[in-house]
C-alpha cells in the first residue's frame, strides 16, 4: 500500500464522519488493520452493486440492485474491526463498508461520477443521514470567506492575473479583485487566436463593467511571424505557449512590486495534478496557466478557486456579475484557433475561421434545441475543392462543422442538428464568408475521435 501524505491517521480516530471513496475506503481499511489484495485483473467499468445491508443510512432510497463505476486494482478482503460490509457487486466481495458507530464509511466505487446511477443519492445520503451536515452552504458566504482570506494573505501586496477569456481566470480575478481592488493588475494577451469579437468583448467586460485594471497587448502580428510555415499541431502548441510565456512575462515585469500571480486553478486540476497519468494532459495546459513563471519570477501562487467545481465556478461567476457570455463561455483549447486551422495559421486563413465560426454560433445559439449542444464550432480543413458559384468555377475551402453532446469532454457525442439548421449553416457560409464553397458536417463521437480536429 503506497503511503498516502494527505490522510492524517488521527482523523480516522477523530469521530469525525468520513467517506473515503475508491482509493479512499482501501487507505481507511488499511490503516484501521484491515487487509487488502492485489486484483489478477483490475476492475474497470461498469458492474452491478448489490446491497447487502439495506437498513445502512448510506443506501436510503437506493434500490437493491444498480449501476455504479468501478475502477480499483486492489481489492479490500478483510474488514477492520467494527466494520461491517454493506454491498458487493461480482468482482467486489466488499464494494462498501462502514463502522455506524463511528461513522466511518467506504465505497470501493464512484459515487461522484454520472455512470454510477444513485450516486448523487449516496453522497446526499452520508451529508445528511451519517454526517448531519447543515444545508447552509451559499455561495456569497463563499465569496465573503474568499475576500477576507485574499485579504489577509496578500495584505497590501500587488498581483497579477492572465486573463485568457475562458470563465476561469475571469472569475479568479474578478474575485480577487472585489478583495484588493487595484493592487491587482490583469493582463490580457492577444493572440489573435481568439474567435471573432472575442478580444473586443473580454477587454471591454473588464474594463467598462467590472472597472478591473487590465492592461492588453496586443501581440497579434508577434504571434502570426512565430507560427509562420508551420503546420504540426503539437509545435503549434509549444510555440504559441513559449511564446505567451515570453510576452506575459515582459508585461509582468514591467509592474513594480509584484508579489503574487493569481490563477484560476479548479479542484479537478488540483486532484489531476495528483495523479501520474495526468502529466499530458498538464502539458497541454501549461501555456494556459503561465506554468514556470512563478518559479522564474519568483512569484507566490493564488488560487482562489482551487477547491470549486466548473459549475460552481460559474455560478460565483454570476454573483460576482460577470456578464453571462464570459459565464457561459464554451471550452475553447488555449492555443485557440491556430488548433482548428489544419495546417498553416495566416492571417487570411484565420479571418476565413473566424467569419464562419461566428455563423455556426449564431445560428446554433439561436436555434431552439434540445439537449443543446455542449460545444460547437468550425474547422478549417487544408482541403480545397472545385464548385460552382453563378456561372464561374470556383477552387475553395472546406470548413467543417463539429457539435458535440458532452458533460465534460472526456467523451462526446455528435450533436443530431435539424438539417433545416445545418442547411441554414451551410448556405450562409458559402455565401458570406469569402473563400469557403464546402461544409461538411462531422458525425464522429469521442472515442474514437477527439473533440478537436488539430
Ligand atoms: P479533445 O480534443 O482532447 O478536447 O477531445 C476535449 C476538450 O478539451 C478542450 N481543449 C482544451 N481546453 N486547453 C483547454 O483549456 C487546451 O489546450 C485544450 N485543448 C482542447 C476541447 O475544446 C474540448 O472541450
Amino acid at each position: 500500500m503506497p503511503d498516502a501524505p494527505d490522510l492524517d491517521p488521527a482523523i480516522l480516530t477523530s469521530g469525525v464522519p468520513l467517506l473515503g471513496i475508491c482509493y479512499g475506503m482501501q487507505l481507511i481499511a488499511h490503516r484501521l488493520g484491515g487487509e487488502l489484495v492485489k486484483l489478477d485483473r483490475a476492475e474497470y467499468g461498469p458492474a452491478v452493486l448489490r446491497i447487502d445491508d439495506a437498513r445502512s443510512p448510506l443506501f436510503a432510497g437506493v434500490p437493491r440492485e444498480s449501476r455504479v463505476w468501478m475502477s480499483h486494482g486492489d481489492s479490500v478482503v478483510r474488514l477492520p474491526s467494527g466494520f461491517t460490509s454493506l454491498a458487493s457487486t461480482e468482482r467486489c466481495a466488499v464494494a462498501a463498508m462502514g463502522d455506524a458507530t463511528r461513522k466511518v464509511y467506504g465505497v470501493q466505487f464512484h459515487p461522484e461520477v454520472v455512470h454510477t446511477e444513485h450516486g448523487r443519492v449516496i453522497l446526499e445520503n452520508f451529508l445528511s443521514r451519517i454526517a448531519e451536515v447543515p444545508r447552509d452552504w451559499a455561495m456569497e458566504s463563499f465569496v465573503d470567506a474568499a475576500i477576507a482570506e485574499i485579504r489577509e494573505r496578500l495584505g497590501e501586496a500587488r498581483a497579477i492575473c492572465a486573463l485568457s477569456g475562458g470563465v476561469d481566470s475571469a472569475v479568479a480575478a474578478t474575485l480577487v479583485a472585489r478583495a484588493i481592488g487595484k493592487q491587482l493588475t490583469c493582463i490580457f494577451v492577444d493572440h489573435g487566436l481568439l474567435r471573432k469579437g472575442e478580444a473586443e468583448q473580454v477587454i471591454s467586460a473588464f474594463r467598462d463593467v467590472l472597472h478591473l485594471d487590465v492592461r492588453a497587448i496586443d501581440a497579434r502580428e508577434r504571434f502570426l511571424e512565430a507560427l509562420s510555415g508551420v503546420d504540426d499541431p503539437e509545435r503549434k502548441r509549444i510555440i504559441i505557449g513559449h511564446e505567451f510565456i515570453a510576452i506575459f512575462e515582459e508585461a509582468a515585469r514591467a509592474i513594480p512590486g509584484v508579489r503574487f500571480l493569481v490563477q484560476g486553478t479548479l479542484y479537478p486540476d488540483v486532484i489531476e495534478s495528483k495523479t501520474p497519468e495526468s502529466k499530458a494532459g498538464q502539458k497541454i495546459k501549461s501555456h494556459h496557466n503561465v506554468g514556470g513563471l512563478p518559479e522564474r519570477m519568483h512569484l507566490e501562487l493564488l488560487e482562489p478557486l482551487r477547491m470549486l467545481f466548473k459549475d460552481e465556478v460559474r455560478a460565483l461567476g454570476r454573483v460576482l456579475g460577470l456578464p453571462e457570455p464570459i459565464v457561459r463561455r464554451q471550452p475553447f483549447p488555449g492555443p485557440g484557433l491556430a488548433v482548428r486551422i489544419i495546417g498553416d495559421v495566416t492571417a487570411e486563413r484565420l479571418q476565413i475561421l473566424r467569419d464562419a465560426d461566428a455563423i455556426v454560433r449564431e445560428e446554433i445559439d439561436r436555434a431552439p434545441l434540445s439537449p443543446h449542444p455542449w460545444q460547437y464550432f468550425a474547422v478549417l480543413t487544408p482541403v480545397r475543392s472545385v464548385g460552382v458559384m453563378g456561372d464561374g468555377r470556383t477552387y475553395a475551402n472546406l470548413v467543417a462543422v463539429r457539435a458535440i453532446t458532452s458533460e465534460d469532454g472526456m467523451t462526446a457525442d455528435w450533436a443530431r442538428l435539424p438539417p433545416e439548421l445545418l442547411e441554414r449553416i451551410s448556405t450562409r457560409i458559402v455565401n458570406e464568408v469569402r473563400g469557403v464553397n464546402r461544409v461538411a458536417y462531422d458525425i464522429t463521437s469521442k472515442p474514437p475521435a477527439t473533440v478537436e480536429w488539430e
